[in-house]
């Protein structure tokens, strides 16, 4: 299985356009000490050649130009072969909206995020007046198939499972369940690839299934729960937005420390000092064995 982060910045990018923060700054002024990074998605294949995005973000179009380009003489190719989402945030969805031109394109998520997305956000309604975009239910729990275009297997399957998070801010009417999930991507090899973007907690049920995967990337939205409350930023903690935040008594880095496969942060906000490459908080992650996801980050599973 191939693996590639095509965006590993939390909702805004970083530097965020609007933003001057320490971080911001630097990523600006001095970006070989903070490298920009567009928002948070992955590009997942079984052969190399065809490719599933997880979650389609605002910077998708900049992001296929990732994938390997076309050998053949057609004169339109369409680079993926359809899009698993976690949850239907805006970060994590608009970009539907943008492959409207595709033609076909299916999605996998669970009941609870195409509800989201067809009803709240509507970016699968509008994105259905140009294309035809079926929606594949991913039931918690359950191993999918993730099929090719043309309807064959991708060798590739995926299962959603809950973790905690809080639905999007626009969807008042959301069920209290499916709104935000992980995912693990197998191939027929054996290998696995966890995905959990977004996660407010870490219980054991979490910890026994990321033992699984021999490359899981997770949520590194903060380093600590006051990040934006402290900037004057937000009056939400890293909790109220459903973010466990990486540093810290009970923080993600004591626990995917003791996890046996590589640990990856991805979705970090524009805030999170760990996006200083001399930081002391990047150091820790580093010295803990983790890695700071970066754009761009190829791995072979
Ligand atoms: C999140 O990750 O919590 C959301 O994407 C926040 C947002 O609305 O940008
Ligand atoms: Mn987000
Ligand atoms: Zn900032």
């Amino acid at each position: 299985m191939k693996v590639i982060l095509l965006g590993t910045a939390a909702g805004g990018g970083f530097p965020q356009w609007n933003c001057w923060c320490p971080t911001c700054r630097t990523a600006r002024l001095d970006p070989s000490m903070a490298h920009p990074r567009t928002q948070s998605s992955v590009a997942v294949s079984a052969n190399g050649s065809n490719w599933f995005l997880l979650n389609a973000s605002p910077d998708v179009r900049t992001q296929l130009g990732r994938l390997p380009h076309p050998t053949g003489p057609a004169a339109r190719h369409v680079p993926i072969d359809g899009i698993v989402f976690t949850d239907a945030e805006l970060d994590h969805t608009l970009g539907l909206v943008l492959l409207r031109e595709a033609g076909r394109l299916t999605v996998w998520a669970t009941d609870a995020v195409v509800r989201t997305m067809e009803h709240e956000s509507r970016v699968l309604a509008v994105t259905r007046a140009f294309a035809d975009v079926p929606a594949v239910p991913l039931p918690p729990g359950h191993a999918v198939a993730l099929t090719l275009r043309d309807g064959t297997s991708s060798g590739l399957t995926v299962e959603a499972f809950e973790v905690a998070g809080h639905p999007p801010r626009f969807d008042s009417g959301a069920t209290p369940s499916g709104h935000t999930v992980g995912l693990l991507l197998r191939d027929a090899g054996g290998a696995c690839c966890a995905y959990v973007p977004g996660c407010g907690a870490f219980d054991e049920p979490l910890a026994e299934r990321l033992a699984i995967a021999s490359l899981v990337l997770f949520d590194g939205t903060f380093w600590s729960s006051d990040e934006l409350v402290s900037r004057g930023f937000s009056t939400r903690d890293a909790h109220a937005m459903g973010h466990l935040p990486i540093g810290g008594t009970g923080g993600s880095l004591a626990r995917l420390a003791q996890l046996p496969g590589t640990a990856v942060y991805t979705h970090i906000n524009n805030t999170n000092p760990i996006l200083l490459e001399n930081s002391a908080e990047r150091a820790a992650v580093e010295q803990a064995g983790m890695v700071v996801g970066r754009d761009g980050m190829e791995f072979t599973l």
